[in-house]
């Protein structure tokens, strides 16, 4: 009798344990490391092996960033591109979107020419209900240039990643249109094309230099008394790369409002700093006058600890 409640009582307590631990695992966000791994959000990019060549994805546009000399090429795979064509607010399952970001140099023969000089990065983005559920839908995926998964952590990344696309959620989270390449009989009109009248998504708000971290406060021109402030979603989940692409935009909200414009996580150890310097003028890569730009940013993958911090000094178009 002692015995068999002995083995009940061990049985209850043993099962109990291993619903707490079962539990305590559920709970825990899985932190996986995935330096040279080859999934992020269970995507390989052998998943859609070489889809930039590949006969049954299209082409959809091309995009470039001055400030990295970035070139970006987006392709859609059928079902992607249907639904895109369709007005592009609602993606099936099964819909994917990839991206290649290139690195250029110049052409050593005809210098004002910018050539593909080999694959920095990979994105894909994927309808999938599952994998994608705390993501609205979409898995995010992003892959070094040896096809590597790339994302320190794959959840802080991916909540990364859709705060930034959540920026267009009448276009159903995706940024990309296809490109107008067709001929026609009108010129394109600059004050016409799709972008014309879009309005910036990014929101700001003015701060008081003095509430900044001290690590910022230091770098700022002396005299600083605001700087803009990236509010919202996208300053409550960020990641490296959320840093590197959103230069341009601090760049553009600086020269508008004048002062400097600032990123930076809720705990303040990762930022991205842009300070338009409005009264000279600078070259532009592809010719015509900019403004000087001097950014600083810390180089941290994601947010806790702190990092180094770089200095980038370059031309923005005005
Ligand atoms: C700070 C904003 C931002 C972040 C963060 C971001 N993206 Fe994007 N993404 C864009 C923009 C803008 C485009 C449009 C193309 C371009 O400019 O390169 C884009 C395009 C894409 C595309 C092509 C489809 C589309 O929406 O146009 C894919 C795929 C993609 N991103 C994947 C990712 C992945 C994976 C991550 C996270 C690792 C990520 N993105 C993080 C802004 C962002």
């Amino acid at each position: 009798m002692t015995a068999s409640k002995n083995i009940f009582v061990f049985a209850c307590v043993f099962a109990f344990t291993l619903a707490l631990f079962a539990l305590s695992a559920l709970a825990q966000p899985s932190k996986t490391p995935l330096a040279n791994a080859e999934r992020m959000n269970g995507y390989a990019l052998g998943d859609y092996e070489a889809f930039w060549k590949r006969p049954d994805w299209h082409f959809v546009t091309v995009r470039y960033r001055r400030d990295s000399n970035e070139m970006r090429l987006t392709y859609a795979n059928d079902i992607a591109w249907k639904a895109l064509l369709a007005g592009g607010k609602e993606y099936p399952e099964g819909a994917v979107f990839g991206k290649v970001g290139l690195l250029t140099q110049d052409d050593p023969s005809f210098t004002s020419s910018a050539v593909p000089a080999g694959a920095r990065r990979y994105q894909l983005m994927i309808r999938d209900k599952e994998k994608g559920k705390g993501t609205n839908g979409w898995a995010y995926a992003l892959f070094d240039g040896r096809g590597k998964a790339a994302a320190e952590d794959q959840d802080i990344a991916s909540q990364a990643c859709w705060a930034c696309h959540a920026l267009v959620p009448e276009r159903g989270e995706v940024f990309s249109q296809p490109i107008h390449m067709d001929i026609s009989d009108t010129l394109p009109d600059p004050a016409v094309t799709p972008f014309a009248q879009a309005i910036p998504r990014v929101e700001f708000t003015t701060v008081k230099a003095e509430t900044l971290p001290e690590k910022i406060r230091a770098k700022l021109p002396p005299k600083t008394e605001t700087v803009r402030l990236v509010q919202g979603k996208l300053a409550l989940n960020l990641f490296r790369g959320t840093i590197d692409e959103i230069r341009p935009t601090l760049a553009r909200e600086s020269l508008r409002a004048k002062m400097p414009a600032i990123l930076m996580s809720v705990d303040g150890t990762l930022f991205s700093v842009v300070q338009v310097d409005d009264g000279k003028s600078c070259e532009l890569t592809g010719g015509g006058k900019g403004v000087n730009v001097t950014a600083f940013y810390t180089t941290g993958t994601v947010p806790g600890k702190d990092s180094l911090i770089a200095d980038h000094q370059y031309c923005e178009k005005k």
